[in-house]
């Protein structure tokens, strides 16, 4: 059976919990990152693409804030000016705190949101929802906004006011994203440069969630931090642990205890292969950047230990059935992984993954495709 588009859910559930219709839609998309793990905190590039599913929120002007999700159906009662409650609308609440704090006045509103993003698979749900968010309420007090502010101001929502220390990968391509294309950006500078993609990714469910906000991301931010820190008292000048090259690795690793060593040489060696793999997609050359996907994973799963067993099985088993390449995607410690396939063998190579997933762990990972989707 197919689901009804975000859309037209976000609508009727607009209609049945608040007896009226809403004014504005907006909806933003999730997204996959082709390479560059744990980079764009690190000032390093970053290789993303949206994917074809969206959230989308729906509001209507009102005397004070109410949010309901299709998730639930539960009306929430939004006190901007309290404290966090702990879940999803916490996204909500930041959205307009920091458009409030930007000088936006929002005197209240009613809003129902929709997702066809999985929600926990490390697909960016969080900023697909934010950035739709602050979409629908700008444009419900009539402020056009740029792409560029309303990623900063999602960006912003959830670093600032829900705490996870992420970095800007992920509200950049939502708000950025254009279809056919994967979006490298450099994080430094924030430079972005369009690489076009037209074939499929695949994306491979592991089926574990993880939570973001005072986790394992925050450990990793801070290790890279003290990282940092103990590199520069050694004398060894840099902005950021992106800006380190491979030919002073060596030097860094002598001076640095372990995990932060094995987490240094993760962003030193993703960064020269995140750019490298953004030249071979250029050139169309998909067994090139598949290489590069595979070397990523093994050091996310070795260096920077945020892959599970669930990811490894996967992308080991893409590895023997002869896909290009495979890699878990986002944050980590569960979430999923994407492929790159011939499409003379995806259907069988998908099928073998999968079924080599149950018969380790029982159970059907979910599989769907997609290509670069529009921001
Ligand atoms: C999460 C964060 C991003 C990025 C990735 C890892 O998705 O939100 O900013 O750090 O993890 O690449």
């Amino acid at each position: 059976m197919t689901r009804a588009s975000p859309l037209r859910l976000a609508t009727s559930l607009f209609a049945e919990c608040f007896a009226s219709r809403p004014a504005v839609a907006a909806s933003a998309p999730g997204r996959v990152n082709l390479i560059g793990e744990h980079l764009d905190y690190n000032g390093g590039p970053v290789l993303p693409l949206a994917i074809d599913r969206r959230t989308v929120a729906v509001a209507a002007p009102a005397e004070s804030w109410e949010v309901v999700s299709e998730m639930d159906g539960q009306v929430i009662d939004l006190r901007p000016e309290g404290p966090n409650r702990g879940g999803w609308s916490d996204y909500v609440v930041g959205v307009i705190r920091v458009l409030r704090s930007r000088g936006i006045t929002l005197p209240g509103a009613r809003l129902a949101v929709a997702s066809s993003v999985p929600i926990g698979a490390g697909l960016s749900s969080s900023a697909a929802l934010a950035v739709a968010v602050g979409r629908a309420l700008t444009m419900l007090v009539g402020r056009r906004v740029s792409a560029g502010d309303l990623a900063d101001v999602a960006y912003h929502a959830e670093h600032d006011e829900v705490g996870v220390e992420c970095g800007r990968m992920d509200q950049t391509i939502s708000a950025f994203a254009e279809a056919g294309s994967a979006l490298l950006i450099e994080t430094s500078t924030m430079e972005m440069r369009r690489v076009p993609l037209a074939g499929k990714v695949w994306v491979l469910e592991t089926g574990v969630s993880h939570k973001l906000s005072g986790g394992a991301l925050n450990t990793r931010r801070r290790e890279c931090e003290d990282a940092l820190a103990i590199c520069r008292e050694h004398g060894v000048r840099v902005p950021a642990l992106a800006a380190l090259v491979p030919s002073q690795l060596e030097q860094v690793l002598r001076i640095l205890p372990p995990p932060l060593g094995a987490r240094v040489r993760h962003i030193v060696t993703e960064t020269a292969r995140t750019r490298t793999a953004a030249a071979a997609l250029a050139q169309g050359n998909l067994p090139e950047l598949g290489r590069f996907l595979f070397e990523g994973h093994e050091s996310l799963r070795l260096d920077f230990q945020s892959s599970c067993d669930e990811a490894d099985l996967l992308v080991a088993s893409a590895g023997r059935r002869g896909a290009f390449g495979a890699r878990l995607t986002g944050a980590g410690w569960g979430g999923a992984v994407i492929m790159l396939v011939a499409q003379e063998i995806e259907a069988r190579t998908v099928a073998e993954m999968q079924e080599d997933f149950r018969q380790a762990f029982g159970r059907l990972p979910e599989a769907w495709w997609t290509k670069a989707a529009a921001g």
